[in-house]
């Protein structure tokens, strides 16, 4: 079964090709993030605008790019057996860009239409190729997905593409979106988790020690608005008089993404747990930082998990783990009509 994939939440329009379950066939990404930046964040007319320009070059180039599996025939739309889309969460006139697509596309083909939720998506790019692996790994659940994009903190138990269970949610401002105000509070530009990342490699992350915001002993939940308020505090104490050195910034920039990254492992392990899970597949846009890939993996290695980072073009929003999760729910029969909308938070019941 070959899907076509659509994705455009926030500033990445991505169209792709995926062959069942997960042979990616092309994934193609533009983003507008250079238009954001001199703005420290995502502008979201901005964004649809640029959506609405590059939607059909993305579509035109995954298909030139794709070739079906065995042989260097092309793929043509009449190929095309499903159509697949992100829903939601993301901003309203961004999904509207991609699902008007999606509908046209569907409508115009007579092929079938399932929307997608994003975060349930980032899990899914676990099963997609990995960094340098030529090979998809196949689809195995149970598994516990931890999420940690910009706009989501999130632990799902995933039994299947339908079968969700949230474990844990972002109370506040979650994990990308700290990384990206306490970068703004050093003026590291947008988006700040990769700078920060950056600046922490070679540093003592207990330098500069934060409080680790674990909320109650069993909570699952995250909250780090206060460990952003804390990183305020210790910024404006070394700037009453002066720039902040770049010693200062490194060595924040340490302490800060320790203090994620250890809630972060602690709760991932506390869920495995909790819900006896032995593989866990991390996704979103943290899911890039090196700190974390290597915390995880090493905690995960001493409690016998199997800890699945995406490979990198995967962690950040692209096509592929929308048509893949959108044909994995088309198996478990989901089916959506024309009157399909948006949503912009996660919705509690849309994604099944
Ligand atoms: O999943 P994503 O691409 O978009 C959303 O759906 O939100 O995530 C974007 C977030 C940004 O907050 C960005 O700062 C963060 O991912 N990010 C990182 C790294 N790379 C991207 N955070 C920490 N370390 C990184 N290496
Ligand atoms: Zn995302």
């Amino acid at each position: 079964m070959i899907t076509l994939g659509i994705e455009s939440s926030c500033d990445e329009t991505s169209v792709a090709i995926l062959k069942y379950p997960n042979r990616v066939l092309a994934n193609i990404t533009l983003s507008s993030l250079k238009e954001h930046k001199r703005y420290g964040g995502v502008v979201p007319e901005i964004a649809s605008r640029a959506h609405v320009e590059t939607i059909l070059p993305c579509l035109d180039l995954a298909l030139k790019r794709a070739r079906l599996p065995g042989g260097q025939a092309r793929v043509a739309l009449d190929d095309v057996d499903l159509i697949a889309v992100t829903q939601g969460p993301g901003l309203m006139g961004s999904l509207l860009v991609g699902i008007s697509a999606a509908k046209a596309l569907s409508w115009a083909l007579r092929k079938p239409l399932v929307g997608v939720n994003h975060v349930i998506a980032h899990i899914y790019a676990g099963f997609l190729p990995g960094a340098g692996a030529r090979h998809a790994s196949p689809l195995r659940f149970p598994v516990l997905g931890l999420v940690v994009s910009g706009g989501h903190t999130m632990l799902i138990r995933m039994d299947s593409a339908r079968r969700i269970k949230i474990l844990g949610n972002t109370r506040d401002d979650a994990a990308g979106e700290a990384f990206d105000k306490v970068a703004k509070m050093m003026y590291l530009g947008y988006p700040g988790g990769p700078e920060i990342d950056r600046l922490a490699k070679g540093q003592d992350p207990a330098k500069v020690l934060f409080t680790r915001p674990t909320l109650s002993k069993d909570s699952l939940d995250f909250s780090f608005s206060g460990l952003k308020t804390a990183v305020f505090y210790k910024v404006q104490s070394l700037t009453n008089t002066k720039k902040l050195a770049l010693k200062h910034k490194k060595e924040i920039s340490a302490g800060f993404q320790e203090a994620v990254c250890d809630v972060l492992v602690e709760k991932a392990l506390r869920a495995a747990r909790k819900e006896k899970l032995r593989t866990v597949i991390v996704g979103g846009g943290v899911s890039a930082n090196s700190r974390l890939r290597e915390k995880l993996r090493s905690a995960g290695k001493k409690e016998g998990l199997q800890v699945t980072f995406p490979g990198l073009v995967f962690c950040q929003d692209n096509a592929a783990m929308i048509a893949g999760l959108g044909a994995a729910l088309y198996k478990e029969g989901r089916r959506d009509g024309l009157d399909l909308s948006g949503y912009s938070d996660f919705h509690s019941d849309l994604w099944k």
